[in-house]
């Protein structure tokens, strides 16, 4: 586990919701103060969806540049975009549809294509957007992951061969235990972020979060989560039922 990880939890998901909408808010206006973009990578799955809702909010809305956001996707299953597993699908039900981010500036995951395809694409739509001097992955600004009840993070499941990748950014991944192919983000660009933001909300979730942050814990990576060591900041943001193995750490938010 990444010693320098921060951790806050709140009293609910509401709470935890309105507090990933403020990290979100500051990091978005310090990277276009500094870069003139922000480029956010977002989670897919239930969680962020509270989140997601609550920036399309007018109040939230208002005050972040949205002109100057490029969308990302932390990892996609292998489904069109207009399928109800999508994950493009659910950001732009929750936020995309309300706010006016120019659509070139969506890039999804074509998860209609085929899996080693979409993931080769993917690498090459942020090779021409980052246009990186080395090969070195590019920076994102804040990347937003959820945690799985198996300690898996974006698509990268424990046990599967993508985990384990070095040098691609993107990758397609054979997930048996879905019988699905997903399209994920790898470690390398996971790690090549300036902010890496946990969500992790709801009692299914306590053991996990106990065995990953509490005293079972150890320095060898037994879960995907335990690879998450971003050049930037790491902050777990969690609720009280997703904390509820903790011994207590800080105080509710
Ligand atoms: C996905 C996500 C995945 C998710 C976790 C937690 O495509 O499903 O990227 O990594 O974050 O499985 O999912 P929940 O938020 O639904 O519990």
């Amino acid at each position: 586990m990444n010693d320098a990880a921060e951790f806050r939890v709140h009293a609910d998901a509401s709470a935890l919701a309105a507090a990933a909408a403020r990290r979100w808010q500051a990091i978005a206006a310090e990277a276009v103060a500094a870069r003139g973009r922000f480029d956010v990578a977002l989670a897919g799955g239930a969680t962020p969806q509270t989140l997601y809702r609550l920036l399309a909010h007018p109040e939230w809305r208002a005050s972040i540049d949205w002109g100057a956001t490029h969308f990302w996707f932390g990892d996609e299953r292998c489904v069109a975009p207009d399928h109800p597993d999508s994950n493009y699908r659910m950001a732009r039900e929750a936020l995309f549809d309300a706010i006016d981010t120019p659509p070139a500036q969506i890039h999804r995951i074509e998860g209609e294509r085929a899996p080693e395809e979409a993931a080769r694409r993917y690498e090459d739509t942020l090779r021409m957007q980052f246009a990186p001097a080395a090969d070195d992955p590019p920076r994102l600004d804040l990347v937003l992951l959820g945690l799985g009840t198996d300690g898996h993070i974006a698509s990268l499941f424990p046990d599967t061969p993508l985990l384990d990748e070095s040098r691609r950014w993107v990758g397609a991944n054979r997930v048996a235990k879905l019988d699905a192919w997903r399209i994920s983000l790898t470690l390398p660009l996971l790690n090549a972020a300036r902010h890496v933001v946990l969500l992790v909300s709801g009692e299914a979730k306590a053991a996990i979060v106990g065995e990953v942050l509490g005293q079972a814990r150890t320095a060898l990576p037994r879960y995907p989560v335990d690879r998450l060591r971003p050049a930037g900041r790491l902050e777990w943001l969690l609720d009280a039922a997703a904390a509820a193995r903790l011994d207590p750490r800080g105080t509710l938010q």
